[in-house]
């Protein structure tokens, strides 16, 4: 392997994981779970034989076709990933989609981003290591909580989205926030690696949620804060309406599209997905619900 004594260092689960000037040390395999050798321009699994760009500095963990898959977002940004029109969107993401977003799906002044920024670092706490976000967009939530003592890792399918992030975290001068492109359901971590893990505005896109949750608990350590944003069924918010939900309903089974959680199905894809505690706080249909990872049983 040709890794440097600062990479075995890193990627030595049992002494804890110190902020890094060399990101990519941290990654393993998707697959395989291996530690990956560093080359010019790409991180190689001998094992898989398989080599993954590093591409304006972020390492693409996908390597397969997004068009060709049957969950429906993930299709949807196959064909359209890197265009102007995703570019765009991820530009204004934060100003332009946020607030419609929360109104029409959450209900009308239901909540607001720095409502709920706040939401998900409390649940975060005030620990210093490493945190993950997944399917992080721009790097919405773990921009905002990244500092000196607290490395963020995120991941996202969209290099549209993960480019504009890192455009935010260089022109904000933030420390410690890397982005890698990859699945939630095929995570490039190794296990118990991370302090805490957000998923916001992203669970009720994934094919299989507890598939989804399961991957993000490997890589936490026991008792580790999980914060998710997502939405559920409620009195407001466009999900009220019947048709609505059975329109979505409709699309996830013929079309690979998205869930909307009923709360107590989610209270139990938590727990089978390795998780304990779970509290939920609602702003209309928009929820906000923290839990821990379960330690593991003997
Ligand atoms: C609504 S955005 C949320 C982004 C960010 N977390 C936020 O709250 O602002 C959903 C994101 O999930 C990503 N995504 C969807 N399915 C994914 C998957 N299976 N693995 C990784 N990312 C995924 C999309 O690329 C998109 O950026
Ligand atoms: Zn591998």
């Amino acid at each position: 392997m040709a890794t440097t004594s600062l990479d075995r260092e890193i990627l030595a689960p049992e002494k804890g994981y110190a902020i890094s000037s060399q990101p990519y040390g941290i990654y393993v395999c998707p697959t395989c779970k291996r530690e990956l050798e560093l080359g010019p321009g790409s991180l190689y699994c001998h094992a898989c034989a398989v080599s993954y760009p590093i591409r304006d500095g972020i390492a693409d963990f996908i390597v397969e076709k997004l068009e060709e898959n049957s969950n429906r977002s993930l299709r949807v940004l196959g064909k359209m990933d890197s265009s102007l029109l995703l570019d765009f969107a991820a530009y204004s993401y934060e100003k332009y989609i946020y607030p419609p977003v929360c109104n029409l799906f959450g209900g009308w002044h239901s909540t607001c981003l720095k409502e709920l920024a706040r939401d998900i670092s409390d649940i975060v706490g005030s620990q210093d290591g490493v945190i993950l976000d997944v399917a992080c967009g721009p790097g919405t939530y773990g921009r905002r909580i990244a500092s000196a003592s607290r490395t963020v890792y995120g991941i996202d399918a969209s290099m549209s989205m993960l480019r504009r992030g890192a455009r935010y975290v260089e022109r904000d001068c933030i420390p410690n926030v890397h982005f890698a492109r990859a699945k939630v359901e095929a995570l490039p971590f190794p296990a118990g690696l991370f302090d805490a893990a957000i998923c916001a505005g992203s669970l009720n896109h994934f094919s299989d949620t507890v598939l989804a949750l399961r991957e993000i608990n490997r890589t936490m350590k026991a008792g580790a804060p999980l914060a998710v944003m997502c939405f559920v069924v409620s009195c407001r918010g466009l999900f009220k309406y019947r048709f609505i939900r059975e329109r979505v309903e409709k699309e996830r089974v013929e079309k690979g599209g998205g869930y909307i959680f009923e709360l107590p199905d989610l209270d139990r894809y938590v727990a089978e997905a390795g998780f304990e505690g779970f509290r939920p706080h609602t702003h209309g249909a928009v929820l906000v619900f923290s839990a821990r990872r379960r330690p593991a049983e003997h």
